[in-house]
């Protein structure tokens, strides 16, 4: 079993990320060392409740099943979700238990954040993309018809269960959405600043055939390359004053990918994606890198065989961008490349897009 710790300042606690391939049935009683006070809300996802939801072990009275999908990271289910906290009488001994994908993670966190002002949470992502990204650095939210994760807080979960079994069963879509992630990492490395030089591309070069194939000490080894490079970036900057942006390379043009298709047509990952590929592209034409940087940035897309995103307006794709909550001033943010696996911000106007 791997132990990372996120320290996100002196006055905070450092929080525990296990990353191990343990029994499923023994995560329950690990979780358990965590706690402070003797009742749990556990947040699960419906899939994952089918699946494991008899060898996790929780009662029916302790758990709140949410649909899949974005659109139930809503206000209602964020409503009932404290309606339960309530009945259950959670005092701020008690905690949140997020089991599932980033849907899970977002709105449980959030509830955690906001209920009597904040009661522990611990997250248990099980989908790739919650494991390299969402359940990792606190954010928590819920989203609106007006954009994705508009409301919502920093607000750091006590441990993170990372159990790779659960990724045996998650379906090939998803899993490709998370690898959208994953590939991110690779061109902002150096502008992580973490201690450790990990030199991830080589090692998504060297290991690509085993990663799709679901080697699980490969995706081990993965996921921890992901989360160390998160941590270094959120303990440099939790609240996304600054460096945490770099980790929405991809995102400008992902996010509005997702919102103008209503969440429906692509996943996170696709549009992420689509997005990296953008940002190659608008870097090229703005003279920040060369051609060959672009050529390899596609070859390493190519070898995950991302599905394709259909040609979209792009009056919508601006309108959508301009309403990001990175967007500022009437100026859209980009994260762009500048260099091999280094990235900064530049602020656009939209005649300079497309
Ligand atoms: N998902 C980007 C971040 O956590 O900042």
């Amino acid at each position: 079993m791997l132990n990372l710790e996120v320290k996100i300042s002196a006055k905070e606690e450092a929080y525990p990320i296990y990353i191990e391939q343990d029994k499923i049935e023994n995560l329950k009683s690990k979780i358990a060392k965590h706690l402070r006070g003797n009742k749990v809300l556990v947040v699960i996802s419906e899939k994952v409740e089918k699946l494991y939801g008899k060898l996790l072990g929780f009662s029916k009275e302790e758990k709140f099943v949410l649909k899949d999908g974005e659109k139930e990271k809503n206000f209602n289910n964020y409503k009932k979700i404290l309606e339960k906290a309530f009945e259950m009488k959670l005092t701020r001994k008690d905690a949140i238990i997020a089991i599932g994908g980033g849907v899970a993670g977002d709105i449980a966190g959030f509830a955690a954040a906001t209920y009597m002002r904040g009661i522990d949470y611990i997250q248990v992502p099980t989908t790739l993309l919650a494991c390299v990204d969402s359940s990792v650095g606190g954010k928590t939210a819920i989203d609106t018809s007006f954009g994705k994760n508009l409301i919502g807080s920093f607000y750091q979960p006590k441990a993170v269960f990372i159990n790779l079994n659960f990724l045996k069963t998650l379906d090939e879509r998803q899993f490709k959405t998370g690898l959208g992630e994953v590939v991110k990492y690779i061109f902002i490395e150096k502008s992580c600043f973490c201690k450790e030089e990990l030199n991830f591309s080589n090692f998504i070069n060297e290991n690509t055939e085993k990663i799709l194939s679901r080697n699980l000490n490969t995706l081990e080894i993965l996921i921890e390359s992901c989360i160390k490079l998160k941590i270094a970036v959120v303990e440099q900057d939790e609240k996304e004053l600054g460096l945490r942006k770099i980790l929405n390379f991809g995102h400008t043009l992902g996010h509005a990918i997702e919102k103008i298709t209503n969440y429906k047509k692509y996943t996170h990952g696709e549009a992420v994606v689509e997005g990296i590929r953008f940002a190659f592209k608008l870097a090229e034409k703005r003279g920040l890198i060369d051609k060959n940087y672009r050529f390899f940035a596609d070859d390493i897309l190519k070898k995950f065989y991302f599905r394709q995103i259909t040609k979209l307006p792009e009056n919508k794709l601006l309108e959508a961008m301009k309403m990001d909550k990175k967007s500022a001033d009437g100026k859209i943010i980009f994260i762009l490349p500048i260099d091999y696996s280094i990235v900064k911000e530049v602020s656009l106007n939209s005649d300079e897009i497309f």
